[in-house]
């Protein structure tokens, strides 16, 4: 499975924060917002993926990323000059989708939760149709809302509807198989002119292959669009953090525990990082699984 990362977009709602950087490289905890959907997908197994952003900033991107094999993973870059959409991004990503199937993730959109890495492992293996993910809030009604029957059946699926039939908001990670590039390529521009997700998503509860996994109570999925949500975020991940003394979307760790870098390169890039709180919980975790 390959992934994208959709990290283009004016974050107009975080201004002046984002009138000379991207939303998404703005910081959450201690790090920039970006490690995060990018650890979602690195805990699905993904390795080789697609950095979508504004040609103002995918420079920077690259700045902070590089090719990814620091991470032991594969990463690629591509220009989405203007926000047409989110399902433009299977248009500027056909190419690095190839023939396989594709995680796409929203670069804004922080996950938090236990057994998360479980979940993703399920159903990102032989994808039939697309999976979404449902989280449950209070105001649906600012996001794509699935609706599913007693069964957990998916019924419905709509885009920031005024009346929302469940509380079940779709959040900004999807599994798809191959024809999503298809799909995408037959979807014209909504009302707002935008490729819209749900657009897609619909073709495939049409044919009867849209799933949607409720990520369930006491899971986080934080939102980062406005300047007091962001705060919060990072008092939620600063909190975890300090707590438990772990790390929530620290990439070596991730690429460690998955087996993609071995201890000394995870070490040497604990390193690079010099005397941060960050560089210094990289080294240690090196330390604690060579030992
Ligand atoms: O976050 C989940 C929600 O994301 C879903 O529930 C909705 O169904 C989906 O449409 C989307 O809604 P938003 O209103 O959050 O979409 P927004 O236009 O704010 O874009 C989400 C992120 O993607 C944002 O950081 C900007 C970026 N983006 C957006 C567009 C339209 C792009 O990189 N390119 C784009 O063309």
């Amino acid at each position: 499975m390959k992934g994208i990362i959709l990290a283009g977009g004016t974050g107009s709602r975080l201004g002046p924060m984002t009138a000379a950087i991207s939303k998404q490289l703005l910081p959450v905890g201690d790090k920039p917002m970006i490690f995060y959907p990018l650890s979602v997908l690195m805990l699905s197994g993904i390795r080789e993926v697609l950095i979508i952003s504004l040609p103002r900033d995918v420079p920077l991107f690259r700045q902070l990323l590089g090719d990814g094999s620091q991470f032991g993973i594969h990463l690629d870059y591509a220009e989405q000059p203007h926000p047409n959409g989110l399902a433009e991004a299977f248009l500027i990503g056909e190419e690095h989708i190839g023939d396989d199937s594709v995680a796409l993730v929203l670069g804004d959109n922080v996950f938090h939760g236990p057994g998360f890495q479980r979940v993703l492992e399920k159903h990102s293996t032989a994808v039939k149709g697309c999976v979404l993910f449902g989280y449950r809030v209070s105001d649906p009604e600012r996001y794509g809302v699935g609706e599913l029957d007693d069964t957990g059946r998916l019924l419905s699926l709509e885009e920031k509807p005024a009346r929302p039939r469940s509380d079940l908001a779709v959040t900004g990670l999807y599994f798809y198989d191959n024809d999503v590039v298809d799909i995408a390529r037959r979807v014209r521009p909504s009302a707002r002119g935008e490729l819209e997700i749900t657009d897609v998503n619909r073709a495939y509860l049409e044919r009867g292959l849209a799933k949607m996994v409720d990520l369930g109570r006491g899971f986080a999925w934080l939102d980062t669009g406005t300047p007091e949500a962001l705060l919060e975020a990072s008092q939620y991940v600063r909190t975890l953090e300090q707590r438990q003394d772990v790390g929530i979307a620290c990439l070596e760790e991730v690429a460690l525990r998955m087996g993609f870098i071995d201890t000394e390169a995870c070490l040497a890039a604990g390193r690079r990082y010099g005397n941060s709180r960050y560089g210094r919980y990289v080294m240690e975790i090196a330390r604690e699984l060579r030992d």
